[in-house]
Formats: C-alpha cells, structure tokens, sequence
C-alpha cells in the first residue's frame, strides 16, 4: 500500500515532494498539526506517506480533515505505521472488538446513554500500556458527533517530562511502575475484568520514563493503568503517580481536539496522554468514532 495520491485543496493534483513540508500546519496549543489537503480514500504516492510519518513523528498527533472512510481504507491507511492491535475488550454481550470497532455512547440498541459499557476513555491514559508490547498509535475517524463538546483532549509526556524540577528527575530515573488491568477497572469504576482477562494481561512494570524509539526523546509513561511502583510502598508509589499525573495534565501540555464530522486523528501513545471530555449531555447525544489501533513495541 503505497501508491497513493494527496489532493489539494486548489488545483485538485498530489503535491510535489518538496511541497509536503507544508503539507501539516502546527494546531493551537502544545502539540499536533493538521491538514485538510489529503484524501486518503486515494493511494498516496511514497513521498506523501514519508513527510505524513515525518510529521507523526514531530507532532505526535495528526489531524486529517474532511475524509470518509471505510473500515478497509482506515485499516489500509494505519498498518503504514505497523501491524495493526488485536484486542481482548469484551463488549457488554460478551463479545469482542473487531481490529476497526466504535468508540460510542450508544447502548446495544443504539441508544445514546449517560454513562456508557467502556467508559475508562473518560480518565487519561495510553493505549494499553499494560500489556508487554502497548499501543505505537491509536486512530479515530468521527462518523457522529454531539452538537457540541464530546473533545478529546492529549498531553505531551516529553514536554511534562522536560519541565519537571531536575531533583524529581533524578528521583525518577530508572523507577519502573506496574501497569495493571485489574487496577485500572477499579480507579475508573468499570467492570472487574474476567479470570481470563488477567490470566491474557497480567500486571507488568514499565519504565516511568520511556525513551521514543523513533526521536530518542524521554518521557512520562504514566496514567490509569499505573497502579504502583516497582519495589516502592504502596501508598508513597500512588502519591509520586498522583504528583507525576498532576504535573503532566497541566494546561500548558494540553491539546483539546474539537471534532469536526470526518476528522481522522491519531496519535502517538509512546509519548502522549489522551482522555475524551465528557462535555456533552450524553443521554441524550450520539458520539461515534471509528477506531483503530497500531501495535507498538517493549518501552525501554
Ligand atoms: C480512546 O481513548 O481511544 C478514545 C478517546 C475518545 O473517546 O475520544
């Protein structure tokens, strides 16, 4: 997959190689950029797709506006970026997510509810970041939005990590906290998962700070399935999460997504925090997102 073509909003033709250093602009706030002279239901040519991975991996979060596409163009668009996530999330009748599922508010009958069956996307945290190998890049496309808010929100774990008092740094160094499911069922009020569910993802420790493979840049691999750290008293290891978390989320790391009908997001989960904004009356509104997610590999 890698004919592709970029469309351009003037005169309808791919852009040159030099020209797609342009082709993303910086979004306002702490990170990610956007584009709206992209169609991704057309093949990209291979100098489209290097300068979309060149500023994935600059921005850490990409906004392609105004694209429709279908679970196959979206699956054929994300695994550029690796193999794509199979997941074990168990839906409300049991069964479980397809590689492209919905993010929703809608019950079964596809009725919009207060307070959906996964509702954990409501607390900050990177994708899957308690299995051994977690979530590279996760990918939204909204197909329904409420009249307003239902925002996604990001933080920048590099420029948190930079900004903490050099003496915290030195505290951390080298720390590993445990990345539990089972934890983060309880932090969030969700359903305990099942015996087999802990058996498939039992807890394992990452590093507290995580080195991106791609930029070499440190950063804070925190969130709601950090449930201790490694060889450190309970209560003091959730006190430093909780001080970490708080420092991190602060506003000027933040970018607050406003979706528009046909954004397709995505974002970098080795060095960014995301949680959705429940800013919308939702029993009432419906909220859908097409989802996607690419496998990553063993933070170090
Ligand atoms: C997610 O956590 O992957 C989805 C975030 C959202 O619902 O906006």
């Amino acid at each position: 997959m890698d004919t592709l073509h970029a469309r351009t909003a003037t005169t309808g033709t791919a852009p040159s190689p030099s020209a797609t250093g342009s082709l993303f602009r910086p979004l306002g706030g702490a990170l990610g950029a956007e584009t709206d002279a992209l169609d991704l239901a057309q093949p990209l040519d291979a100098a489209t797709i290097e300068a979309v991975r060149a500023a994935f991996r600059e921005h850490h979060l990409l906004v392609i506006r105004n694209q429709t596409l279908d679970k196959e163009r979206m699956y054929r668009f994300a695994e550029l970026f690796g193999p794509i996530e199979n997941h074990m999330i168990r839906l409300a009748d049991g069964s479980k997510w397809d590689a492209v599922h919905t993010i929703t508010n809608l019950d079964a009958a596809g009725n919009p509810v207060a307070k959906p069956f996964i509702s954990s996307n409501y607390f900050w945290h990177t994708d899957k970041s308690f299995l051994p190998e977690p979530s590279l890049l996760t990918m939204l496309q909204a197909v329904e939005l409420p009249p307003d808010g239902g925002d996604t929100q990001f933080a920048d774990m590099g420029k948190a990590y930079d900004a903490l008092p050099d003496a915290m740094k030195r505290r951390i160094e080298g720390l590993k906290s445990v990345q539990s499911l089972e934890f983060m069922r309880r932090y969030t009020g969700s359903a305990p998962p099942t015996e087999e569910d802990i058996a498939a993802a039992p807890p394992i420790a990452h590093p507290l700070v995580r080195t991106h493979p791609e930029t070499g840049r440190k950063s804070l691999y925190i969130g709601m399935y950090s449930a201790r750290i490694e060889g450190m008293p309970e209560e003091e290891g959730r006190g430093l999460l909780e001080e970490l978390l708080a420092h991190a989320t602060q506003e000027r790391f933040l970018y607050t997504h406003k979706w528009q009908l046909g954004d397709l997001v995505f974002w970098d989960n080795r060095c960014l925090l995301h949680r959705a904004i429940a800013n919308f009356e939702m029993g009432k509104h419906r909220r859908v997102l097409m989802r996607i997610v690419v496998k990553g590999t063993v933070p170090n």
